[in-house]
């Protein structure tokens, strides 16, 4: 079988690097890709945002199936311009990927299946947003309701920053019209976790656990990022916390998704919050994660076209997916700058070398050019990721790899796994 996959990150690299893995491809597309993605298929020069153009591309190219990387063109509806035409799509319809693309949306589909989250309120007029949040003396988060990248999220400790945060979502356009609505919500304290599962309309598969880093510094320091590293498996979800994070969270937002007439099928990802008081959702994706699908990945030893396939035929019930007990963690190298201003364009040398290392794969997200020539071309430029014996060992071998990869201004967080590394010492 013949398949496109649309995006061009790390994630998308993950996913190409699984699929190119499996008996059943046929010929693997990537539009765009990236270096990377160009050793697993073909990088076809289309944006992944021209949904025209890649159906008139998957329909002269015998694609049977469609993989959608990033939320922008899943909120945009391109699964329903496939299955529109007739060509199989994996990811939730426009209407379904509201619950990312909408916080609001989420939040009120939360309240009405019982989901538990941060107590919030949303708020389309600034006037109003201010005079909450100055009506309260504790921490806030301000969210802008649509997608920002990942950057749409204030974390503030004194209502006047979180004042000022909705004045430049709201006022100051900073997100565009992402930033029509926010949402004020109470923080929540703990550690937080990555759940993702395969959706098939019914029935939910869960992948195994892992944590991301979204702080630009070490200690969870500076501004958010899209995600600096994560690892597989997180050890703060315990079996017992998956379970409940499945029976309380996942199944009850499936069945409210149907009632409410969006079902969902895709990956469906929960951003948790590990509260003293139980699991709580900060957030839904409606997609793998970025860089968590790159440790998780490289930990699954199952046919990923195959579960993607049951997702989209409503089969999963009939899948069991098989994971490599080692855990893997993955690096994330940056442009100095990032997630501000940066440079692109700089040389990167050693990649060959740290991706020849046994049990590393150096994911490209940021990068251009070709085998012998690759510079740099966005903020996140690779995921270094390692499997290890123990989670000190993938931390240790994926740095390894890091110190063989030099470009210009390169930056990564040195602290990736640690929080995992001092659980397992308890
Ligand atoms: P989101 O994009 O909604 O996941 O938010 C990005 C990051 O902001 C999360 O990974 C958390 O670190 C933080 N965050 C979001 N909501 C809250 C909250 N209610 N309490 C504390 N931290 C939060
Ligand atoms: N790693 C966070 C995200 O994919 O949104």
């Amino acid at each position: 079988m013949n398949v496109l996959l649309i995006g061009s990150g790390g994630r998308e690299h993950a996913i190409a690097w699984k699929l190119a893995q499996s008996e059943s491809l046929g010929q693997l597309y990537i539009a765009p890709g990236n270096p990377g993605t160009a050793k697993c298929g073909r990088n076809i020069a289309i944006s992944a945002d021209d949904t025209d153009k890649l159906l008139d591309f998957a329909r002269q190219n015998d694609v049977g199936f469609v993989i959608v990387g990033p939320e922008a063109p899943l909120a945009a509806g391109v699964v329903d311009v496939f299955e529109a035409a007739g060509i199989k799509a994996f990811g939730p319809s426009a209407d379904a990927a509201q619950l990312e693309a909408d916080k609001a949306f989420a939040k009120q589909l939360m309240r009405s299946s019982a989901v538990s989250t941060a107590e919030g309120r949303i708020f389309d007029r600034f006037s109003d947003a201010k005079a909450y949040i100055a009506s309260r003396d504790e921490a806030v988060v301000v969210k802008a309701a649509g997608l920002a990248k990942g950057k749409g999220v204030f974390v503030c400790d004194d209502p006047a920053d979180g004042i000022l945060a909705a004045e430049k979502i709201m006022c100051g356009k900073i997100f565009g019209s992402a930033g029509n609505k926010v949402i004020v919500e109470d923080k929540l304290l703990g550690e937080e976790a990555s759940i993702l599962a395969f959706v098939d309309g019914r029935n939910i598969y869960v992948m195994e656990s892992s944590q991301d880093h979204k702080p630009i510094g070490d200690g969870d320091t500076g501004p958010n990022t899209g995600g600096m590293g994560a690892y597989s498996p997180a050890p703060v979800v315990t079996d017992d916390l998956m379970n409940q994070i499945v029976r309380e969270i996942l199944v009850p937002v499936v069945d409210g998704m149907n009632r409410n007439d969006t079902p969902y099928k895709g990956v469906l990802y929960a951003g948790v919050m590990i509260t003293g008081g139980g699991p709580r959702v900060l957030e839904f994706n409606v997609r793998f994660g970025d860089p968590e699908t790159q440790p998780v990945l490289m930990r699954l030893k199952s046919d990923l076209l195959q579960v993607c396939l049951a997702a989209c035929d409503g089969t999963l019930d009939q899948i069991s997916l098989e994971w490599d007990p080692r855990p893997a963690v993955c690096v994330v190298m940056a442009s100095g700058g990032y997630p501000g201003d940066y440079e692109k364009g700089r040389k990167i040398t050693g990649l060959e070398e740290a991706d020849g290392m046994q049990d590393v794969v150096v994911f490209h997200a940021g990068t251009k050019g070709n085998d012998r020539d690759i510079v740099t071309n966005g903020g996140r430029v690779l995921g270094v990721t390692a499997l290890g014996q123990t989670i000190d060992d993938a931390k240790a071998r994926a740095y390894r790899a890091v110190d063989k990869i030099k470009f210009d201004g390169a930056y990564c967080r040195r602290d990736i796994a640690d929080k995992a590394i001092e659980k397992c010492k308890t």
